[in-house]
């Protein structure tokens, strides 16, 4: 590790570009079916500075904008700055859709050169653009071209293709001289998916390749994965994805973290339940029919309650209601006292010699 990059001499300051001010330098990554308002909304409110849309397809959606429109939306939170990610490979396309979401009033467009999935990358989009610098370069330059000095145009890549193409500096060089404000890079090459050990020297390789912000992505799951993230590669903000599901309160914590503030706050059931029915009650206002949202709820549901006293029964249960005041009930139920104490689970639990925990009912972690 290189002196500039010990924690003792790390500085993390505020991203400042287009008009945008990032403080601490703290972002919500865009994920697929995921990262829709509500979810962007609590983790907002729990100290998220920045948030991003799921990624947007472009592919045939610039024809119809009112498709295109409706991903392209700002948190319950309607007055912060957001951004949308697009994906795609057509210049012109991406282009238009670039400006249709300008109109919408996001403030950052990032391009998507990441998405491991066979149906993006069969068709070149995604992360198969680090197999296309070319392509990949055109696009950033037809983008900014159309968007002017309107809005920030970013870059979420891959370390790299595989484990022989690792050229995240490459493509981050000439998403650069193209114009993009600052380069995400995810710690792991497009055959990892979103899982496996993060390769910091490689994103310290990117940080060392280009002048603008370089935000590090991979693996930030607290306070401590943070700070290797930034001592290691010398970063000058994180992304969050999977750490922030059914913890929104990590932004507390980084956020405490950065601005050196002490961080004591610990997450309590009371805490958890509301989360909970807070995220619920903003996702049935999303505007889909009740059946679906209760559905699609389900998964932030299930990851807010892991490790809670009783969650492994409120999950079964809760994945087979399809009616929305059935599942607050349950939400409102879970790791009550009474519940652990109805005669099924005392009857299991003294089975199996295990005393009711009252500490571990009132902690949330297992
Ligand atoms: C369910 C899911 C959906 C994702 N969707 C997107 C996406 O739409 N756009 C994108 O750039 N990355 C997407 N990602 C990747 C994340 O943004 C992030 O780069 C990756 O999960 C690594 O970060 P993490 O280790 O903090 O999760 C997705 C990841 C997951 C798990």
């Amino acid at each position: 590790m290189s002196p500039e990059r010990s924690n003792e001499s790390r500085e993390v300051k505020a991203i400042k570009v287009g008009g945008i001010e990032i403080d601490p330098p703290i972002m919500l990554a865009p994920m697929a079916s995921l990262t829709t308002p509500s979810m962007r909304t609590v983790c907002e409110n729990m100290g998220c500075p920045f948030t991003f849309t799921e990624m947007v397809s472009v592919d045939g959606l610039v024809r119809r904008p009112q498709k295109l429109l409706k991903f392209i939306v700002p948190s319950f939170n309607v007055a912060r700055p957001y951004g949308v990610q697009l994906v795609g490979r057509k210049k012109e396309e991406m282009a238009e859709a670039a400006k249709i979401a300008v109109d919408a009033g996001v403030s950052v467009i990032d391009l998507n050169m990441g998405c491991p999935a066979g149906k993006v990358v069969s068709g070149g989009n995604g992360a198969a653009l680090m197999k296309n610098p070319v392509v990949a370069g055109h696009i950033v330059e037809g983008v900014v071209r159309a968007v002017g000095d309107r809005v920030t145009v970013t870059v979420k890549m891959r370390i790299g293709w595989d484990e022989n193409s690792l050229n995240a500096p490459e493509i981050a060089k000439i998403a650069e001289s193209a114009g993009a404000r600052w380069i995400t890079v995810h710690g792991r090459t497009r055959g990892k998916f979103c899982s496996g050990p993060v390769n910091y020297s490689e994103i310290a390789r990117v940080v060392d390749a280009v002048r603008i912000p370089v935000l590090g992505n991979g693996g930030i799951v607290d306070g401590e994965s943070m700070d290797r993230m930034l001592d290691e590669t010398g970063c000058a903000g994180v992304m969050i994805a999977q750490g922030a599901l059914g913890n929104p309160w990590i932004f507390r914590e980084l956020r405490a973290k950065l601005k050196g503030e002490e961080h004591t706050f610990k997450v309590t059931l009371n805490d958890r339940r509301y989360m909970m029915l807070k995220h619920f009650e903003l996702y049935m206002r999303e505007g889909r029919d009740v059946a679906r949202a209760v559905r699609e709820m389900r998964k932030h549901l299930g990851w807010y309650s892991k490790g809670v006293y009783g969650g492994a029964s409120f999950r079964r249960k809760i994945f087979r209601l399809t009616d929305h005041e059935d599942v607050v009930h349950h939400i409102e139920a879970l790791g009550a006292v009474e519940k652990c104490l109805s005669s099924e689970s005392v009857g299991s639990r003294q089975k199996a010699g295990d005393q009711l925990d009252r500490k571990k009912v009132n902690s949330t972690q297992e």
